[in-house]
């Protein structure tokens, strides 16, 4: 059984993929979901092939239920919960007059709303690693929207927003307990969310993945006196 666990959402591709793979070279136990269980039963089985010990449990995370059985699925098979990874994340563009109800509600729902009810379902698991290292760990996958506005895209930057704020209050709140809390802001970065924009922005000029996944690396090794509050990357002459 491995040491250390971890819950990867989104882990079926692009940075969630790359993360689950920085986690398992570090020896967690992985529980990886998203969505669709086709594409996420493969995305498994190729970690597994690598030799890491992951499981994958399929849910929508707009779904409470589905969120609550993810929780209960990693807790059954390793017990216990040192790093979590909300990653899983959606962005629908729109100008603001055009806005449908079911796509806002999709994008805060899955965005924003998940990550905090992911937070509070894990609680008891996060307050025992801390308890025995102090060094439990919490990764938010925001964006460079969620630090300055977008048109178009303006719920995606709201509720990635949402995520820088949500993990400054989840600082004040649980990381003098030992729980600490990381928001990762990247522009650009390869993944099939950018295909649409490929045609203008060549994907060997995007970010990679791993670049995203091996800062996780780094919040693995902070010491339990240090908190990262968030962590921007954005490409060669991009202004912030
Ligand atoms: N790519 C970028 O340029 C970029 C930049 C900044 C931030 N981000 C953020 O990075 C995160 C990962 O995105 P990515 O670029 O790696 O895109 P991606 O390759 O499309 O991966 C998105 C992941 O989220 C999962 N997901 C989407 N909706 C879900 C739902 N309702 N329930 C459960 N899982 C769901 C997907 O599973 P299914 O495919 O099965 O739906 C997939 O595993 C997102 O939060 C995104 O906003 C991306």
């Amino acid at each position: 059984m491995a040491e250390r666990a971890a819950i990867v959402t989104g882990a079926s591709s692009g940075i969630g993929l790359a993360i689950a793979r920085v986690l398992g070279e570090e020896k967690y136990g992985i529980t990886m979901a998203a969505r669709r269980p086709e594409k996420l039963d493969g995305a498994a089985a190729g970690l597994a092939g690598e030799g890491f010990d992951v499981q994958a449990v399929a849910g929508n995370v707009a779904e409470e239920a589905e969120i609550q059985k993810v929780v209960a699925s990693h807790r059954e098979r390793y017990g216990r919960l040192d790093a979590l990874v909300n990653n899983a994340g959606i962005g629908i563009g729109a100008t603001v007059g055009e806005i449908q109800t079911k796509r806002l509600d999709m994008q805060l729902d899955i965005n924003l709303r998940a990550t905090m009810l992911f937070y509070r379902e894990c609680l008891p698991m996060l307050l025992a690693a801390a308890a025995e290292h102090h060094n439990a760990l919490v990764v938010n996958t925001s964006s460079i929207a969620g630090k300055r506005g977008e048109g178009w895209l303006s719920v995606y930057a709201a509720a990635k927003h949402g995520v820088v704020g949500w993990t400054e209050s989840m600082n004040k709140e649980l990381a003098p307990q030992g729980i600490k809390s990381t928001a990762l802001c990247p522009a650009f970065v390869d993944t099939p969310m950018t295909d649409f924009i490929k045609e203008h922005v060549p994907a060997q000029e995007m970010i990679r993945p791993e670049d995203v996944a091996e800062s996780v690396r780094y919040l693995l090794r902070v010491s339990p006196a240090c908190v990262v509050p968030e962590i921007m990357f954005i490409r060669p002459g991009d202004a912030i």
